[in-house]
């Protein structure tokens, strides 16, 4: 684990206004003076953690600091003092233990974000709230066939979570797979956006912002604004991408190498994917085999429409409004040197688990809406099935050991992420079409103005829970509800 000190060392001057972003209500940015990021440092990882016997401990401080960002020191919030925080390797039956250390001026606590573990006790309990200057001993028990996956940490404290994960409060989970690809090597790609103002601090989020969701202004990569990376030709490296943005899709391209998906959040296809094109919504992670062919290659995210508000608060399209007005590179691949040799194949993997011909114990839905403008308040509301989120209310009773399927509805004009803890979610229905493959997700697209029907194994585990729109702002505001396994 890695010594306090540092972090201690790098405190002094960030304090005030990291917290003052931390607690949210009020500021927020104009566009006096603009952050300019330095691009073109060489890829860095955050640091890695690997756990031995069967376990890893690890002591999490949840803390503002003066971090390194885009080739500035930023007043963010860091775990351990970097953004992301440290990378946590684990394998499948591993009991992973992490104490909270909440050194922030308001409360938070921790989510293991895809992690099949159980929602109860100091588990993966988003319920629990660790007060400032207070800390919490999580513990979470893998089973021992816990897929393989890319999983990711982040706090769940409702009301701040979209604030608390904009300032820099994110890290990844690896859970190995026990036959990996040969590769030349492995790469972990953290991709989240922030704005800072001219100081280095990070701007508040505006009415607006929180109705469609922020996006901030500089897109970066474990920290970097558009690091560069060099291989040879025919190398190929696994790219474990993780989208941490509060609301940014991230459509990603890298034209002129080649890229193969090997899972979507977690598990892993029986055969690798060709692709050219990824859409990670918020939440989502892409595990991908990157073959370098030459040149230099822009790895980048494209302009995602992710609906309007038209009809309801005037024409202004999402995205661009509250983001970059188009591309954006993210990192720059070089390749170049002497070929080398054809990589191995890759090992087949058992087929997945499919629900489609499953027993369905119960049929539901759930409808995620957006409200007119309350009158007098001048903001919209998020709900699911109409209610906005009440922790002390259980919404879904679910049978333990059953199959159920849901449809997810989506009338409103802007596309909702939605998410569901602990039991990830297999695609059966996307507007109106079957998918070709067996698709499990734990962060599923549901369209403006449209609908997609998931199945879910509600095994291994009983307790409280939540599902929710991964657009946090939407998810602060209320578009959440509490499933209770039983
Ligand atoms: Cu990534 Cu409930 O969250
Ligand atoms: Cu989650
Ligand atoms: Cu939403």
């Amino acid at each position: 684990m890695r010594p306090i000190s540092r972090r201690s060392a790098l405190l002094v001057g960030g304090l005030g206004a990291a917290a003052t972003a931390a607690g949210g209500a009020g500021l927020w940015w104009t566009a006096s003076s603009r952050f300019s990021p330095i691009a073109g440092a060489d890829f860095t990882e955050p640091d890695a953690l690997h756990s031995t016997n069967g376990g890893l401990q690890v002591r999490l401080e949840a803390a503002p600091g003066s971090i390194r960002l885009g080739g500035h020191q930023a007043s963010v919030l860091g775990y351990n003092g970097g953004v992301p925080g440290p990378t946590l390797h684990l394998r499948g039956g591993d009991v992973l233990q992490i104490e909270l250390v909440n050194s922030l001026a308001v409360p938070t606590n921790l989510h293991v974000h895809g992690l099949h573990v159980s929602p109860q006790g100091n588990g993966d309990n988003v319920f629990v709230v660790v007060q400032p200057g207070r800390s919490f001993s999580y513990e979470y028990s893998l089973p021992a066939d816990h897929p393989p996956g890319i999983y990711w940490y982040h706090p769940h404290h409702h009301g701040v979570v979209a604030d608390q994960i904009f300032a820099g409060l994110f890290g990844t989970i690896i859970v190995e797979d026990t036959d990996p690809p040969a590769t030349s090597r492995d790469r972990i790609m953290v991709i989240s956006d922030i704005t800072l103002d001219g100081s280095g601090s990070v701007a508040g989020a505006s009415p607006m912002d929180r109705m469609i969701g922020r996006e901030g202004r500089l897109v970066l990569v474990n920290g970097h604004s558009n690091p560069k990376l060099s291989a040879r030709p025919g190398e190929r490296e696994r790219w474990r991408i993780v989208n941490t943005c509060v609301a940014r899709y991230l459509r990603l391209r890298l034209d002129g190498q080649q890229m193969q998906l090997l899972g979507m959040d977690s598990g892993r296809f029986p055969t690798p994917k060709p692709v050219d094109e990824l859409l990670l919504t918020p939440g989502n992670r892409a595990d991908v085999l990157v073959t370098a062919i030459e040149g230099e290659s822009a790895f980048r995210t494209m302009y995602y429409n992710r609906g309007s508000m038209a009809g309801m608060m005037g024409p202004a399209p999402l995205g661009p409004s509250s983001g970059d007005a188009g591309d954006t590179v993210l990192a720059t691949l070089s390749v170049s040197g002497t070929t080398s040799g054809a990589p191995l194949p890759v090992p087949a993997q058992p087929a997945p688990a499919d629900l489609r011909t499953a027993v369905v114990a119960a049929h539901r839905q759930l409808t995620l809406g957006v409200g007119g403008l309350g009158v007098g308040t001048g903001m919209m509301s998020f709900t699911i099935n109409g209610r906005v989120f009440n922790a002390s209310r259980t919404d879904t009773v679910v049978a333990a050991q059953t199959v159920e399927e849901w449809t997810l509805l989506n009338p409103s004009p802007m596309d909702h992420p939605f998410h569901l803890h602990v039991w990830p979610m297999q695609v059966v229905e996307e507007s109106g079409t079957a998918p070709d493959t067996i698709a499990w997700r734990d962060v599923v697209n549901v369209p403006a103005n449209g609908q997609v029907k998931v199945r879910i194994n509600f095994e291994e585990f009983t307790g409280r829970s939540v599902y929710h729109c991964h657009i946090l702002d939407h998810e602060d505001q209320g578009m959440m509800g509490v499933v209770e396994v039983r």
